[in-house]
Protein backbone atom coordinates (compact mmCIF):
# COMPACT_ATOMS: atom_id res chain seq x y z
CA UNK A 1 0.00 0.00 0.00
CA UNK A 2 1.27 3.55 -1.11
CA UNK A 3 1.58 5.68 2.06
CA UNK A 4 -0.45 8.66 1.28
CA UNK A 5 0.29 12.44 3.45
CA UNK A 6 0.61 15.97 2.68
CA UNK A 7 3.87 15.50 0.98
CA UNK A 8 1.77 13.31 -1.66
CA UNK A 9 3.12 9.49 -1.63
CA UNK A 10 6.68 10.57 -0.42
CA UNK A 11 7.36 10.83 3.10
CA UNK A 12 10.72 13.32 3.95
CA UNK A 13 13.51 12.28 6.05
CA UNK A 14 15.81 15.04 8.19
CA UNK A 15 19.27 14.49 9.78
CA UNK A 16 20.38 17.58 11.46
CA UNK A 17 24.21 16.28 11.88
CA UNK A 18 27.20 17.55 13.46
CA UNK A 19 28.65 17.89 9.94
CA UNK A 20 26.13 18.02 7.42
CA UNK A 21 22.08 18.48 7.17
CA UNK A 22 20.51 16.40 4.91
CA UNK A 23 16.94 16.15 4.14
CA UNK A 24 15.97 12.67 1.90
CA UNK A 25 12.00 12.81 0.21
CA UNK A 26 11.56 9.09 -1.11
CA UNK A 27 8.37 7.47 -1.83
CA UNK A 28 7.89 2.87 -1.47
CA UNK A 29 8.06 1.19 -4.53
CA UNK A 30 5.58 -1.79 -5.01
CA UNK A 31 8.34 -4.36 -4.24
CA UNK A 32 8.92 -2.68 -0.56
CA UNK A 33 12.07 -1.47 -1.79
CA UNK A 34 12.82 2.70 -1.45
CA UNK A 35 13.30 4.98 -4.06
CA UNK A 36 15.04 8.25 -3.65
CA UNK A 37 13.33 10.93 -5.22
CA UNK A 38 15.38 13.97 -3.87
CA UNK A 39 17.97 15.17 -1.45
CA UNK A 40 19.28 18.64 -0.74
CA UNK A 41 22.34 18.72 1.59
CA UNK A 42 24.29 21.22 3.35
CA UNK A 43 27.29 21.65 5.70
CA UNK A 44 26.02 22.16 9.25
CA UNK A 45 25.92 25.81 11.07
CA UNK A 46 24.93 26.62 14.13
CA UNK A 47 24.90 23.08 16.22
CA UNK A 48 27.41 21.63 18.29
CA UNK A 49 27.36 17.33 19.18
CA UNK A 50 23.03 17.38 18.02
CA UNK A 51 22.76 20.13 19.71
CA UNK A 52 21.86 24.02 18.78
CA UNK A 53 24.21 26.34 19.94
CA UNK A 54 23.74 29.29 17.36
CA UNK A 55 19.64 29.75 16.65
CA UNK A 56 19.78 31.96 13.90
CA UNK A 57 22.65 30.27 12.11
CA UNK A 58 20.97 26.77 12.44
CA UNK A 59 17.87 28.22 11.16
CA UNK A 60 19.44 29.72 8.44
CA UNK A 61 21.34 26.37 7.20
CA UNK A 62 18.25 24.61 7.65
CA UNK A 63 16.31 27.21 5.32
CA UNK A 64 18.73 27.28 2.73
CA UNK A 65 19.16 23.65 2.07
CA UNK A 66 14.89 23.38 2.43
CA UNK A 67 15.08 26.34 -0.67
CA UNK A 68 17.10 24.47 -2.42
CA UNK A 69 15.43 20.98 -2.24
CA UNK A 70 12.02 22.34 -3.11
CA UNK A 71 13.70 24.49 -5.70
CA UNK A 72 15.59 21.94 -7.76
CA UNK A 73 12.91 19.32 -7.28
CA UNK A 74 9.72 21.42 -7.11
CA UNK A 75 8.81 19.07 -4.37
CA UNK A 76 6.10 21.27 -1.65
CA UNK A 77 7.47 20.10 1.91
CA UNK A 78 5.20 20.18 4.87
CA UNK A 79 5.99 17.20 7.21
CA UNK A 80 9.15 15.31 8.37
CA UNK A 81 10.35 12.83 10.38
CA UNK A 82 13.68 14.01 12.13
CA UNK A 83 16.69 11.91 13.70
CA UNK A 84 18.01 12.85 17.33
CA UNK A 85 21.56 12.07 18.84
CA UNK A 86 24.17 13.92 21.10
CA UNK A 87 25.33 12.48 24.42
CA UNK A 88 22.12 13.78 26.26
CA UNK A 89 20.53 11.04 24.81
CA UNK A 90 20.46 8.29 27.67
CA UNK A 91 18.99 4.93 28.39
CA UNK A 92 17.42 3.33 31.45
CA UNK A 93 16.15 -0.27 31.82
CA UNK A 94 13.40 -1.53 34.04
CA UNK A 95 11.47 -4.76 35.05
CA UNK A 96 7.44 -4.87 35.06
CA UNK A 97 5.31 -8.33 36.83
CA UNK A 98 2.31 -8.99 36.83
CA UNK A 99 0.08 -11.84 38.35
CA UNK A 100 -1.53 -13.70 35.58
CA UNK A 101 -5.20 -13.88 37.84
CA UNK A 102 -7.51 -15.66 34.78
CA UNK A 103 -8.80 -19.15 36.17
CA UNK A 104 -6.39 -21.59 33.88
CA UNK A 105 -3.27 -19.22 34.07
CA UNK A 106 -3.37 -18.31 30.22
CA UNK A 107 -1.63 -15.64 29.50
CA UNK A 108 -3.53 -13.18 27.19
CA UNK A 109 -3.24 -9.78 25.38
CA UNK A 110 -4.62 -8.16 28.07
CA UNK A 111 -1.87 -9.04 30.55
CA UNK A 112 0.67 -8.70 27.94
CA UNK A 113 -0.57 -5.19 27.69
CA UNK A 114 -0.56 -4.41 31.09
CA UNK A 115 3.06 -5.79 31.98
CA UNK A 116 3.84 -3.19 29.65
CA UNK A 117 2.63 -0.27 30.87
CA UNK A 118 3.97 -1.44 34.57
CA UNK A 119 7.40 -1.85 32.89
CA UNK A 120 7.13 1.33 31.12
CA UNK A 121 6.23 3.32 34.07
CA UNK A 122 9.43 4.32 35.02
CA UNK A 123 10.21 8.01 36.66
CA UNK A 124 12.67 9.85 34.91
CA UNK A 125 13.85 13.77 35.97
CA UNK A 126 11.20 16.11 34.78
CA UNK A 127 13.35 17.51 31.77
CA UNK A 128 13.70 14.07 30.47
CA UNK A 129 11.82 13.32 27.20
CA UNK A 130 11.36 9.45 26.11
CA UNK A 131 11.82 8.77 22.35
CA UNK A 132 11.26 5.16 22.69
CA UNK A 133 10.13 2.39 25.00
CA UNK A 134 11.09 -0.74 23.81
CA UNK A 135 10.27 -4.15 25.07
CA UNK A 136 12.44 -6.86 24.97
CA UNK A 137 11.75 -10.40 26.49
CA UNK A 138 9.14 -11.51 28.86
CA UNK A 139 9.60 -13.94 31.49
CA UNK A 140 6.81 -16.33 32.87
CA UNK A 141 7.66 -17.24 36.62
CA UNK A 142 10.81 -15.46 36.64
CA UNK A 143 12.51 -18.37 34.99
CA UNK A 144 11.44 -19.01 31.25
CA UNK A 145 12.48 -16.22 28.89
CA UNK A 146 9.94 -16.07 25.78
CA UNK A 147 9.55 -13.99 22.86
CA UNK A 148 5.78 -13.94 22.47
CA UNK A 149 4.23 -15.18 25.60
CA UNK A 150 0.20 -15.20 24.78
CA UNK A 151 -1.18 -18.33 25.15
CA UNK A 152 0.82 -19.96 27.21
CA UNK A 153 0.57 -20.62 31.42
CA UNK A 154 2.34 -19.15 34.13
CA UNK A 155 1.53 -17.34 37.44
CA UNK A 156 2.91 -14.31 37.11
CA UNK A 157 4.31 -12.06 33.88
CA UNK A 158 7.04 -9.73 33.67
CA UNK A 159 8.44 -7.70 30.77
CA UNK A 160 12.08 -5.67 30.46
CA UNK A 161 11.60 -2.25 28.94
CA UNK A 162 13.97 -0.22 27.58
CA UNK A 163 14.02 3.46 27.58
CA UNK A 164 15.76 5.48 25.13
CA UNK A 165 15.26 9.50 26.73
CA UNK A 166 16.48 12.57 25.77
CA UNK A 167 16.98 16.40 26.99
CA UNK A 168 13.87 18.53 26.95
CA UNK A 169 15.13 21.69 25.83
CA UNK A 170 17.46 19.96 23.25
CA UNK A 171 14.40 18.26 22.19
CA UNK A 172 12.32 21.66 22.32
CA UNK A 173 14.72 23.99 20.42
CA UNK A 174 14.90 21.18 17.19
CA UNK A 175 11.31 21.32 17.21
CA UNK A 176 11.47 24.81 17.01
CA UNK A 177 13.70 24.60 14.63
CA UNK A 178 11.38 22.55 12.11
CA UNK A 179 8.41 24.94 13.39
CA UNK A 180 10.16 27.65 12.97
CA UNK A 181 10.09 26.40 8.88
CA UNK A 182 6.35 25.58 8.98
CA UNK A 183 6.96 22.47 8.67
CA UNK A 184 5.33 19.41 10.98
CA UNK A 185 7.65 17.02 12.29
CA UNK A 186 5.67 13.38 12.34
CA UNK A 187 8.74 11.44 14.86
CA UNK A 188 11.45 12.11 16.38
CA UNK A 189 13.81 8.93 16.09
CA UNK A 190 17.31 8.22 17.96
CA UNK A 191 19.44 9.09 15.02
CA UNK A 192 21.33 4.92 15.66
CA UNK A 193 17.79 3.72 15.83
CA UNK A 194 17.42 5.31 12.12
CA UNK A 195 20.79 3.87 10.83
CA UNK A 196 20.43 0.28 12.03
CA UNK A 197 16.63 0.25 10.42
CA UNK A 198 17.97 1.16 7.12
CA UNK A 199 21.18 -1.04 7.29
CA UNK A 200 20.60 -4.02 8.94
CA UNK A 201 19.18 -7.21 7.46
CA UNK A 202 16.11 -9.08 9.06
CA UNK A 203 18.73 -12.62 9.37
CA UNK A 204 21.57 -10.54 11.00
CA UNK A 205 19.19 -9.15 13.88
CA UNK A 206 17.89 -12.50 14.78
CA UNK A 207 21.60 -13.63 14.68
CA UNK A 208 22.54 -10.87 16.86
CA UNK A 209 24.30 -7.53 15.15
CA UNK A 210 26.09 -4.54 16.55
CA UNK A 211 25.24 -1.14 14.11
CA UNK A 212 27.80 1.49 14.90
CA UNK A 213 27.21 5.21 13.45
CA UNK A 214 30.30 7.02 13.19
CA UNK A 215 29.29 10.22 12.48
CA UNK A 216 31.34 14.02 12.48
CA UNK A 217 30.72 14.77 16.60
CA UNK A 218 28.61 11.48 17.55
CA UNK A 219 28.82 7.76 17.38
CA UNK A 220 25.67 5.98 18.04
CA UNK A 221 25.37 2.26 18.47
CA UNK A 222 22.64 -0.06 18.98
CA UNK A 223 23.28 -3.55 19.65
CA UNK A 224 20.64 -6.76 18.57
CA UNK A 225 21.27 -9.72 20.90
CA UNK A 226 18.90 -12.69 21.64
CA UNK A 227 16.47 -11.38 19.33
CA UNK A 228 15.76 -8.30 21.09
CA UNK A 229 17.49 -4.66 21.21
CA UNK A 230 19.77 -4.90 23.89
CA UNK A 231 21.83 -1.96 23.98
CA UNK A 232 21.59 1.90 22.79
CA UNK A 233 24.75 4.22 23.24
CA UNK A 234 26.08 7.80 22.05
CA UNK A 235 29.67 8.46 22.47
CA UNK A 236 30.33 12.28 22.50
CA UNK A 237 33.07 11.76 19.79
CA UNK A 238 33.52 11.23 16.03
CA UNK A 239 35.00 11.78 12.70
CA UNK A 240 35.57 15.69 13.84
CA UNK A 241 37.86 14.69 17.16
CA UNK A 242 40.08 12.53 14.71
CA UNK A 243 40.45 16.12 12.12
CA UNK A 244 41.12 18.10 15.57
CA UNK A 245 43.84 15.51 16.69
CA UNK A 246 45.40 15.50 13.59
CA UNK A 247 45.58 19.63 13.63
CA UNK A 248 46.76 19.38 17.51
CA UNK A 249 49.65 16.61 16.61
CA UNK A 250 51.06 18.20 13.51
CA UNK A 251 49.97 22.21 13.71
CA UNK A 252 47.51 22.53 10.80
CA UNK A 253 44.31 23.99 10.61
CA UNK A 254 41.23 22.01 11.09
CA UNK A 255 40.72 22.06 6.94
CA UNK A 256 44.10 20.84 6.47
CA UNK A 257 43.73 18.25 9.28
CA UNK A 258 40.48 17.23 7.45
CA UNK A 259 42.37 16.89 3.85
CA UNK A 260 44.64 15.06 5.07
CA UNK A 261 42.75 12.93 6.95
CA UNK A 262 40.57 12.25 3.94
CA UNK A 263 43.49 11.64 1.30
CA UNK A 264 46.16 9.90 3.55
CA UNK A 265 43.70 8.50 6.59
CA UNK A 266 43.51 5.07 8.08
CA UNK A 267 42.86 3.71 11.08
CA UNK A 268 45.47 0.72 10.90
CA UNK A 269 48.89 2.07 12.14
CA UNK A 270 51.72 0.94 9.43
CA UNK A 271 55.29 1.48 9.61
CA UNK A 272 56.37 3.27 7.18
CA UNK A 273 59.31 6.44 6.22
CA UNK A 274 56.84 8.25 3.71
CA UNK A 275 55.96 11.80 4.37
CA UNK A 276 52.96 13.77 3.04
CA UNK A 277 53.45 16.78 1.75
CA UNK A 278 50.97 19.61 3.34
CA UNK A 279 50.13 23.23 0.78
CA UNK A 280 52.87 25.51 1.54
CA UNK A 281 52.57 28.46 4.06
CA UNK A 282 54.19 31.13 3.60
CA UNK A 283 56.29 29.86 1.02
CA UNK A 284 57.72 27.22 3.38
CA UNK A 285 57.96 23.59 2.79
CA UNK A 286 56.11 21.15 5.28
CA UNK A 287 55.49 17.93 5.54
CA UNK A 288 53.79 15.29 7.88
CA UNK A 289 55.28 11.78 8.55
CA UNK A 290 52.40 9.06 7.21
CA UNK A 291 53.39 6.74 9.79
CA UNK A 292 52.65 8.88 12.61
CA UNK A 293 49.35 10.56 11.08
CA UNK A 294 48.33 6.58 11.00
CA UNK A 295 49.31 6.20 14.97
CA UNK A 296 47.01 10.06 15.77
CA UNK A 297 44.24 8.36 14.35
CA UNK A 298 44.67 4.89 15.11
CA UNK A 299 44.67 6.29 18.94
CA UNK A 300 41.16 7.97 18.42
CA UNK A 301 39.60 5.16 16.89
CA UNK A 302 41.22 2.31 19.02
CA UNK A 303 39.36 4.36 22.54
CA UNK A 304 36.36 4.98 20.23
CA UNK A 305 35.97 1.09 19.87
CA UNK A 306 37.47 0.00 22.60
CA UNK A 307 34.51 2.25 25.27
CA UNK A 308 31.56 0.56 23.00
CA UNK A 309 33.26 -2.45 23.33
CA UNK A 310 33.51 -2.11 27.27
CA UNK A 311 29.98 -1.29 27.54
CA UNK A 312 28.83 -4.08 25.47
CA UNK A 313 31.02 -6.80 27.24
CA UNK A 314 30.25 -5.51 30.87
CA UNK A 315 26.12 -6.05 30.04
CA UNK A 316 27.31 -9.96 28.80
CA UNK A 317 25.94 -8.48 25.20
CA UNK A 318 29.06 -9.28 22.46
CA UNK A 319 28.60 -12.92 23.31
CA UNK A 320 25.73 -12.89 21.68
CA UNK A 321 26.77 -10.92 18.85
CA UNK A 322 26.34 -13.72 16.10
CA UNK A 323 26.46 -11.90 12.74
CA UNK A 324 29.58 -9.13 14.04
CA UNK A 325 29.67 -5.44 13.83
CA UNK A 326 28.40 -3.21 10.90
CA UNK A 327 30.28 0.43 10.38
CA UNK A 328 27.78 2.99 9.14
CA UNK A 329 27.64 7.04 9.04
CA UNK A 330 30.78 8.92 7.66
CA UNK A 331 33.39 7.97 9.70
CA UNK A 332 33.44 4.77 8.33
CA UNK A 333 34.67 5.68 5.11
CA UNK A 334 37.84 6.16 7.31
CA UNK A 335 40.28 3.33 5.72
CA UNK A 336 40.52 0.25 7.51
CA UNK A 337 38.01 1.24 10.27
CA UNK A 338 36.68 -2.20 9.39
CA UNK A 339 39.94 -3.84 9.97
CA UNK A 340 40.41 -2.00 13.87
CA UNK A 341 37.34 -2.95 14.65
CA UNK A 342 37.16 -6.58 13.84
CA UNK A 343 40.72 -6.56 15.68
CA UNK A 344 39.06 -5.02 18.96
CA UNK A 345 35.82 -6.86 18.58
CA UNK A 346 36.89 -9.89 17.63
CA UNK A 347 33.82 -10.29 15.34
CA UNK A 348 33.34 -10.12 11.43
CA UNK A 349 33.18 -6.01 10.85
CA UNK A 350 31.84 -4.83 7.60
CA UNK A 351 30.98 -1.31 6.62
CA UNK A 352 27.38 -1.13 6.01
CA UNK A 353 25.29 1.31 3.60
CA UNK A 354 21.45 1.36 3.03
CA UNK A 355 20.10 -1.19 1.54
CA UNK A 356 17.02 -1.34 -1.00
CA UNK A 357 17.29 2.09 -1.14
CA UNK A 358 17.47 2.98 -5.37
CA UNK A 359 17.93 6.50 -7.14
CA UNK A 360 20.84 8.24 -8.78
CA UNK A 361 24.08 8.23 -6.68
CA UNK A 362 22.73 6.14 -3.71
CA UNK A 363 24.77 3.06 -3.58
CA UNK A 364 27.22 3.15 -1.40
CA UNK A 365 26.41 5.86 1.13
CA UNK A 366 26.94 5.21 4.69
CA UNK A 367 26.69 8.88 5.53
CA UNK A 368 22.80 8.49 4.49
CA UNK A 369 22.29 5.35 7.07
CA UNK A 370 20.60 7.82 9.28
CA UNK A 371 18.16 9.51 7.04
CA UNK A 372 17.72 6.96 4.80
CA UNK A 373 15.95 4.95 8.16
CA UNK A 374 14.01 7.95 8.69
CA UNK A 375 12.30 7.56 5.53
CA UNK A 376 11.94 4.17 6.01
CA UNK A 377 10.35 4.88 9.24
CA UNK A 378 8.49 7.25 8.25
CA UNK A 379 7.11 5.29 5.05
CA UNK A 380 6.12 2.67 7.32
CA UNK A 381 3.81 4.96 9.60
CA UNK A 382 2.17 6.79 7.11
CA UNK A 383 1.10 3.28 5.30
CA UNK A 384 -2.78 2.74 5.42
CA UNK A 385 -1.65 -0.48 7.43
CA UNK A 386 0.82 1.43 9.41
CA UNK A 387 -1.76 4.15 10.43
CA UNK A 388 -3.92 1.87 11.50
CA UNK A 389 -1.58 0.16 14.15
CA UNK A 390 0.88 2.53 14.77
CA UNK A 391 4.63 3.04 15.48
CA UNK A 392 4.54 0.00 17.21
CA UNK A 393 3.11 -2.25 14.57
CA UNK A 394 5.60 -0.77 12.19
CA UNK A 395 8.71 -2.27 14.36
CA UNK A 396 7.23 -5.02 14.20
CA UNK A 397 7.20 -5.28 10.51
CA UNK A 398 10.76 -4.45 10.42
CA UNK A 399 12.25 -6.39 13.18
CA UNK A 400 9.99 -10.07 12.04
CA UNK A 401 9.70 -12.15 14.78
CA UNK A 402 9.85 -9.89 17.58
CA UNK A 403 7.94 -7.96 20.11
CA UNK A 404 9.42 -4.59 20.58
CA UNK A 405 7.30 -1.12 20.57
CA UNK A 406 7.93 2.47 20.02
CA UNK A 407 5.79 4.58 21.83
CA UNK A 408 7.09 8.51 22.13
CA UNK A 409 6.14 11.51 23.86
CA UNK A 410 4.38 14.15 21.82
CA UNK A 411 6.38 17.64 22.44
CA UNK A 412 5.90 18.60 18.95
CA UNK A 413 1.69 19.39 19.92
N1 LIG B 1 36.56 9.15 3.24
C1 LIG B 1 36.54 9.48 4.52
N2 LIG B 1 37.55 9.12 5.33
C2 LIG B 1 37.54 9.46 6.63
N3 LIG B 1 36.55 10.13 7.23
C3 LIG B 1 35.51 10.51 6.47
C4 LIG B 1 35.43 10.21 5.09
N4 LIG B 1 34.27 10.72 4.61
C5 LIG B 1 33.66 11.30 5.64
N5 LIG B 1 34.40 11.19 6.76
C6 LIG B 1 34.11 11.74 8.09
O1 LIG B 1 32.79 11.46 8.47
C7 LIG B 1 32.33 12.47 9.37
C8 LIG B 1 30.93 12.89 8.99
O2 LIG B 1 30.08 11.79 9.06
P1 LIG B 1 28.51 11.98 8.97
O3 LIG B 1 28.15 12.69 7.71
O4 LIG B 1 27.89 10.66 9.20
O5 LIG B 1 28.28 12.95 10.24
P2 LIG B 1 27.00 13.73 10.74
O6 LIG B 1 25.79 12.92 10.49
O7 LIG B 1 27.02 15.11 10.17
O8 LIG B 1 27.36 13.87 12.29
P3 LIG B 1 26.63 13.28 13.61
O9 LIG B 1 25.88 12.07 13.21
O10 LIG B 1 27.76 13.02 14.53
O11 LIG B 1 25.77 14.39 14.11
C9 LIG B 1 33.31 13.64 9.27
O12 LIG B 1 34.08 13.72 10.45
C10 LIG B 1 34.18 13.25 8.08
O13 LIG B 1 35.51 13.69 8.23
MG1 LIG C 1 24.83 11.42 11.64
Amino acid sequence: MRARNDNGDTVVGLEIGTTKVVFMVAEQRDDADITVRALATHPTTGLRKGQVVDYESARTCLRETLHELEQNYSIPIHRLFLSLSGPHIQTSRNRGHVAVLNDDHEITEEEVRHVKQVAAAITLPEDRVVLHTIFGRYRIDDEQSVLRPEGMEGARLSADMLAVHGSQTHLRNLAKLVRDLDLECRATVFSGYASAAAVVRPEQKRSGVVVIDLGGGTTDYIAYASETIAAVGVLGVGGEHVTNDIAQAFGLTTREAEHIKLDHGSAWPERTTKAIELPRQYNRKRTVPLASLRTVIHARMEETFGLIRERLESEGILAHVGAGILLTGGGALLRDADVLAEKIFGKPCTVASPWRLHGEGMADRPELATVAGLVRFGLRNESDAGRRSGLFDWLRVVWAGDDEGVEQDDIFG
